[in-house]
């Protein structure tokens, strides 16, 4: 307990790519700007020193241990419990089509992956659960326990790059027959993974992500809010996608170049060394900027 609490005040989470992702998407030290991952605040704290005093900062997340543990007081930042998907529910109907800058930063906080009571750790002891959303119905046990094979199959396969997502799928079924699973642990476990820790770590990082995905819908959700921010923004506003995932990846490099934006960063930006070094969750980070023609 005493622990927890430690980790929830020193480190929520520690932002990625932060100087490069705001330093490119402000245009406007005026303007309205959204951060629709808020998290540890990181990055709104960032676009707030380098706002002026009449800008305007909307923050989401639908997380709300972000939204008790992070608040900020300033009275330029709006902070929103919700999910980004609904960001026209959110937003004032005045200020659509006017925003300067919209900044998504995808995945999860180090809050969530590493404290158990979220369920989304294959470190430490949990019940798994991993909703971002605590109202949600629909766990990580609802996916493990009662999705079709078709459906496990998809999982894996498309979240998980996995090329045995079929035998992963048939694992899971056959032992779910016996005994429902409830804990990281008994998912685990079913799974004898020759080779070193790194090998056993990769392969249970890559499950548990694709997971994660499912519950949350994370892949419908970035698509649709992709299109959504398109009308939001005004012309010649930016935004800033930082993501973690090849399949995200590749959906915003589409929707970059199919809509009417202009590529900022022909060449992605990636965490430098030393980033890597101070922050080894931010490895695998894509950052892709585009401005609304
Ligand atoms: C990588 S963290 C963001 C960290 C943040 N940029 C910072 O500086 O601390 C991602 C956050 O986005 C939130 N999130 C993910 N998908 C979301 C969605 N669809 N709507 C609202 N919040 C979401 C998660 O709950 C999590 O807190």
């Amino acid at each position: 307990m005493k622990e927890e609490k430690k980790m929830i005040i020193k480190y929520f989470h520690k932002p990625v790519l932060t100087k490069k992702s705001v330093n490119n998407l402000l245009t406007d030290k005026n303007g309205i700007y959204i951060d629709a991952t808020f998290g540890g605040g990181g990055h709104s704290s960032y676009m707030l020193k380098k706002l002026n005093i009449n800008a305007k900062l909307i923050a989401i997340d639908q997380d709300k241990d972000a939204i008790k543990s992070n608040l900020i007081k300033d009275p330029r930042l709006h902070l929103f419990h919700n999910n980004f998907v609904n960001i026209k529910d959110i937003l004032n109907k005045k200020i659509i089509g006017k925003i300067s800058g919209i900044l998504i930063d995808l995945g999860c906080s180090f809050f969530q992956l590493s404290n158990p009571k979220r369920g989304f750790s294959y470190k430490l002891h949990c019940i798994l659960d991993m909703r971002m959303n605590q109202d949600l119905p629909y766990s990580a046990q609802n996916v493990v326990n009662e999705s079709s094979k078709q459906k496990l199959y998809k999982i894996f396969h498309e979240y998980g790059d996995f090329k045995n997502a079929i035998k992963i799928a048939d694992i899971i079924i056959k032992k779910r027959k016996d005994k429902k699973i409830i804990t990281n642990f008994e998912l685990m476990n079913l799974f004898l993974i020759k080779g070193n820790f790194k090998k056993r770590k990769r392969f249970f990082s890559r499950l548990f992500q694709s997971i994660r995905i499912e519950v949350n819908n994370e892949i419908n959700i970035l698509k649709y809010f992709l299109l959504k921010s398109y009308e939001i923004l005004s012309s010649k506003g930016r935004i800033a996608v930082i993501s973690y995932h090849s399949t995200e990846d590749r959906i915003i490099k589409h929707f970059f170049k199919n809509l009417s934006f202009k590529i900022i960063n022909k060449k992605v930006f990636k965490p430098s060394k030393k980033e890597i070094e101070n922050n080894s969750k931010s490895r695998s980070a894509k950052l892709r900027i585009a401005e609304k023609i």
